[in-house]
């Protein structure tokens, strides 16, 4: 009930605005976002690459409903990726692009502006040697995400795909893009879905993880297992062993701000963790995904605004 009406207030523009003047607010959504500009993100990549992190970058944004903000977002990845060269990041450093901030959901050609504006973001990563994975929003564009990827594919086979367990399609899209070099971010999925297509409780969702990661671990692709849940993440590195794969055959995946002390474990353990880093000023409906994931982060931002 608290996650449905969090997360239908990501998507409402009134709620957007209340939220976004609460004056605690900005504090407690640094913990989860680097900061408004090009600069923090590179600056906090730089920090985090030090303590033996990998880094994938967000320019924040979603929903764009206007071409020149979808080609302002490209420029904007082509200038994070040239920023990382010039840093010497872009060997530790990639980047997620949301496809509905590139133009998918425009009404004139929208999924033609959003291909040509992500092979624009993928010829900039492959300038500078690295990478572009593709995020998943909600279930209406999975398929229009996924024809995208293989089109793009065919010029930059090294391109990510996110898949979401809690779809019921998801595991057969795993076996589809479980092929050589395959590189497949799994995670359970963020978005409020309804019972036809998705898997409600977690107890579901989590099975239905486990039963992706086995056909990923199994495949010829690169698994990126991007979860904070302990479990899956013991099941994923018991996969990973069964399957026989070296730690460099696949990698763990968080979010910038959640279990620290993990990633670092995982770090030391010989693995590769790579941080999902937000940074940008469209940070409202990215904040709330993570609020709705977690009644203690509600809590404590409740907290926050009693104490003001
Ligand atoms: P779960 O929600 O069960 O959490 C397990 C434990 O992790 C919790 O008990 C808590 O300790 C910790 N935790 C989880 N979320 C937390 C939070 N917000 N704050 C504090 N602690 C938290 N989704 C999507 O639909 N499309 C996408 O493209 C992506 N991309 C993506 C990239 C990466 C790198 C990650 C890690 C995640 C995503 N997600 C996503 C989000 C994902 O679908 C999911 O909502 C979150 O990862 C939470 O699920 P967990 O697997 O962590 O399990």
């Amino acid at each position: 009930m608290l996650r449905s009406t969090l997360l239908a207030a990501s998507r409402s523009p009134r709620s957007r605005k209340l939220i976004e003047q609460l004056p605690p607010t900005r504090a407690i959504v640094n913990r989860f976002v680097a900061g408004e500009t090009l600069v923090d993100g590179v600056s906090v990549t730089r920090d985090l690459v030090a303590t033996g992190r990998r880094i994938t970058l967000d320019h924040l944004g979603e929903d764009t409903s206007d071409a020149t903000q979808a080609a302002a977002t490209a420029e904007a990845y082509e200038k994070l990726l040239a920023a990382l060269a010039e840093s010497g990041l872009a060997d530790r450093a990639e980047v997620s692009v949301k496809l509905s901030a590139v133009g998918q959901f425009l009404p004139q050609d929208g999924e033609k502006v959003a291909l040509d504006n992500a092979r624009r973001i993928c010829e900039a990563a492959g300038a500078v040697g690295t990478t572009v994975t593709l995020d998943m929003e909600d279930h209406t564009t999975t398929d229009s995400t996924l024809g995208i990827a293989r089109e793009l594919r065919a010029d930059f086979p090294w391109l990510g795909v996110v898949l979401q367990a809690y779809l019921h399609r998801t595991e057969a899209d795993c076996a589809e893009f479980s092929g050589p070099g395959s590189r497949v971010r799994l995670c359970k999925g963020a978005y409020q879905e309804p019972a036809s297509v998705a898997f409600q409780k977690k107890s579901e969702v989590d099975l239905a993880y486990v039963r992706c990661l086995k056909v990923l671990m199994a495949g010829e692709g690169y698994p990126m297992v991007a979860s904070h849940d302990p479990r899956l993440i013991r099941i994923a590195g018991e996969l990973a062993a069964a399957n026989g794969r070296a730690a460099d055959s696949f990698e763990y995946q968080m979010l910038y701000g959640i279990r620290p002390e993990e990633q670092e474990r995982l770090i030391a353990e010989g693995n590769t963790m790579r941080v999902y880093l937000p940074y940008g000023n469209e940070w409202y409906g990215y904040f709330m995904r993570r609020l709705a994931e977690r009644p203690a982060n509600l809590t404590f931002f409740l907290r926050a605004l009693a104490t003001k």
